[in-house]
């Protein structure tokens, strides 16, 4: 299937290899014309363990360019993999999904079925889909959130081996094409609105992050009381109802993620009521 991807960042580059190591043939466009570039000349603009192995397999199946429209033109599904940095509210900057989505809505001569990845707040997809169907009568265009679980450093081992996929819209026959294209990974596939799915991505980081916290809280009160707060770590971690992830204790977390989607959640960021 020709599948297209905007923003080829860390989920974007990471998911259009994935896609095309299934036989899928990606075209992707990013407004970072550099970016671009790199990969059209070979390169690889971020270091992932078996990313380049996985980029270089699939090349015959990957075309890069610098022109957004012929990623439209050629596919009826379009993945939105574009960032959603934290703005100077704590809130979750929208625009690149939007500039992503209005050129694809404004450029369409044929129904789409929009794919948004990017973590975006709860209501976002819904009032995406109700705007762009509004714009025009003449093309239909499906939405469906399908949030993105992979950790840096380990994102091609994640993408391609998810504790589960979830696929999260208003149209039934959306889900079904997406499932279709899922069916080809071993995982649950868990089917919902998509309000539900972009709640359920921020509960995930906001639930990982609490437990790092967590530990941290606690080895503060075993350094207090002289007790060993790795054997603690690991007495807690045995029990199957709370797991041993995420219970090392460090500096806090961090990285590109926990934070703003902590802060975007913190301030109860929603879209639509
Ligand atoms: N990085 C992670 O580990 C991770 C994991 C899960 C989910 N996410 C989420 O996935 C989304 C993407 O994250 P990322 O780390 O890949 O971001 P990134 O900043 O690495 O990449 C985003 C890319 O989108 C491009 N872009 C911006 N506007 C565009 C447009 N209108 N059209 C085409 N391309 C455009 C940028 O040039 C950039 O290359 C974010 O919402 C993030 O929260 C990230």
């Amino acid at each position: 299937m020709k599948l297209g991807i905007f923003g080829v960042g860390y989920v974007g580059l990471v998911t259009a290899v994935c896609l095309a190591d299934k036989g899928h043939s990606i075209f992707i466009h990013d407004t970072a014309k550099e970016k671009i570039a790199t990969l059209q000349s070979g390169g690889v603009p971020i270091f992932e363990e078996g990313l380049e192995q996985i980029l270089h397999q699939n090349r015959n199946r990957l075309f890069f360019t610098h022109d957004a429209r012929k990623v439209i033109s050629e596919c009826e599904i379009i993945f939105i993999c574009t960032g959603t940095p934290q703005d100077e509210k704590g809130n979750a900057d929208l625009s690149q999904v939007e500039s992503a989505v209005n050129e694809i809505t404004s450029h369409s001569l044929s129904d789409k079925i929009i794919v948004i990845k990017s973590t975006v707040p709860p209501g976002t997809t819904e009032q995406m889909e109700q705007l762009a169907n509004k714009q025009t009568s003449a093309t239909n265009f499906l939405f469906v959130h399908n949030p993105e679980f992979l950790r840096q450093g380990k994102a091609v081992y994640d993408f391609m081996n998810p504790s589960r996929i979830i696929l999260g819209a208003s149209d039934k026959k959306a889900q079904e094409i997406l499932k279709n294209i899922y069916s080809a990974w071993d995982a649950p596939i868990l089917q919902t609105d998509s309000k539900s799915a972009e709640l359920l991505k921020y509960a995930a980081n906001s639930f990982l992050a609490m437990k790092i916290s967590y530990i941290n809280m606690i080895s503060q009160l075993s350094d207090s009381l002289g007790t060993n707060i790795d054997d603690i770590a690991s007495g807690i971690g045995l029990d199957p109802r709370i797991g041993s992830d995420f219970l090392k204790t460090g500096i806090g977390f961090g990285g590109s993620c926990f934070p703003k989607d902590l802060k975007a959640l913190e301030n109860g960021q929603k879209i639509m009521g």
